[in-house]
């Protein structure tokens, strides 16, 4: 991958830029800034090096419609608070108002591009519409940068094609996303746990096969367990349940026994009658989830044990909630785990953009881990071993530099 002091003298180029400013939004308020202040660091270094910055981004899933509830307004707003420089939002992405915004750009400024998901090629799965689409982009700049790490798994336009079109190279985001990343999957050192939690196991399986192979010990929590549970045989009430995948949760359980490898789940659960924030909640052994209640969160005596685990691993990679975070009754398990990945000593990582948002939610710093990944979904594909479209593009470009 190149990075952006290969691609020469910057002063008057366009650089396009595509940033992964994908904030949660309560209303038009951004609740968490995290993958704006993250992208910082290359767009000081661009402005810095005197060029013209064209940032690409997305906000939500509009769908190819133009939808003012995804509108970049409010991350518009915030990146020129946090850069202390105005930031010019054009009112489209590849239109009338894109290329005045462009055109109108002084050496060392700033400027955005509307949802690049409002063009419906952005996400197209037909490669001809998604190249129309990055033509359109490539014809506003003179050269690449791809920072937005939370997106570099998505075949879209603004993230693989444009890349096709100019001389790219990462920026110090993807850089440090990556760095980090190799480091959990290349001779971590040991002994390496993974905690796994949120709502689905099904949107983690092939995480799970892979990290069988890899990690040491993995942990799980959030509504997935429930899955788990229920392939011991455990009656898990009404608690969030995949019945079709449990033979497949069962094969998982067999094959960590046979190799030595061994799956933590929760002994107790915080359970209640329905899904409210102010739900009288209490605490169940897992072998006695009332057939009335739904666990909302891992409950006190399995937050030890998993901080225990933590506490005794050398890496440590986190994805997804233990319970209903957002909910005080039921964020006790996540803040727990949270507070042990503080302590490790070694490398810890948090992985994602609800698993970041929840921790700052709770009030930890993000100096407190070893690092804070701003993808998701895009890290776990990683992990998973995939390869990432946004990334494999990249280091293409560096291929051919080698064969030239
Ligand atoms: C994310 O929020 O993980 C990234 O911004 C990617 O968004 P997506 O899942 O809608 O592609």
């Amino acid at each position: 991958m190149k990075s952006v002091s290969d691609l020469g003298d910057l002063r008057g180029r366009r650089v396009l830029i595509r940033c992964d400013l994908n904030v949660p939004l309560d209303g038009g308020t951004i609740t968490d800034d995290g993958r704006i202040r993250a992208s910082l660091p290359t767009l000081n270094a661009l402005r810095e090096a005197g060029a013209k910055v064209v940032v690409l981004a997305h906000l939500g899933r509009p769908k190819g419609q133009v939808n003012p509830k995804y509108s970049l307004v409010p991350a518009a707003a915030r990146l020129s608070e946090l850069l202390g420089a105005k930031v010019n939002l054009a009112a489209d992405v590849v239109g009338p108002s894109a290329k005045e915004t462009v055109a109108s750009l002084a050496d060392g400024e700033v400027a955005m591009l509307e949802n690049v998901r409002y063009e419906p090629g952005e996400e197209s799965k037909d490669d001809a519409v998604r190249g129309e689409l990055a033509d359109a982009y490539a014809a506003l700049g003179d050269v690449f940068v791809s920072d937005g790490f939370g997106v570099v798994h998505r075949k879209q336009a603004s993230v693989y094609d444009l890349a096709k079109r100019l001389p790219n190279a990462a920026g110090t985001l993807v850089k440090v996303e990556v760095e980090v990343l190799k480091q959990l999957t290349e001779q971590p050192a040991r002994p390496y746990a993974v905690v796994l939690g949120g709502a689905k196991v099904s949107d983690k399986l092939a995480v799970i096969a892979n990290l069988l192979r890899t990690a040491d010990t993995l942990v799980i929590g959030g509504g997935m367990v429930f899955t788990f549970l229920a392939a011991q045989g455990y009656e898990v009430g009404k608690s969030l349940l995949e019945t079709d995948q449990i033979e497949t949760v069962k094969g998982y359980l067999e094959d960590a026994a046979a190799s030595g490898k061994q799956i933590v789940l929760p002994s107790d659960i915080v359970v209640a009658s329905e899904f409210k924030a102010d739900a009288p909640a209490t605490v169940v052994a897992v072998d006695a989830i009332p057939a009335d209640q739904l666990g909302l969160d891992i409950g006190p005596e399995s937050a030890e044990a998993f901080a225990a685990v933590i506490a005794k691993s050398k890496t440590v990679f986190w994805n997804g909630p233990m319970g209903v975070a957002e909910w005080e009754s039921f964020a006790a398990g996540t803040r727990a785990v949270a507070q042990a990945l503080t302590e490790v000593d070694g490398l810890s990582v948090v992985g994602g953009g609800d698993s970041a948002a929840a921790v700052r939610d709770l009030g930890f710093s993000d100096d407190a881990f070893g690092h804070i990944s701003t993808g998701g979904g895009a890290s776990l594909e990683y992990l998973e071993g995939k390869t990432l479209p946004g990334l494999e593009v990249l280091e293409d470009e560096v291929l051919e530099d080698k064969d030239a």
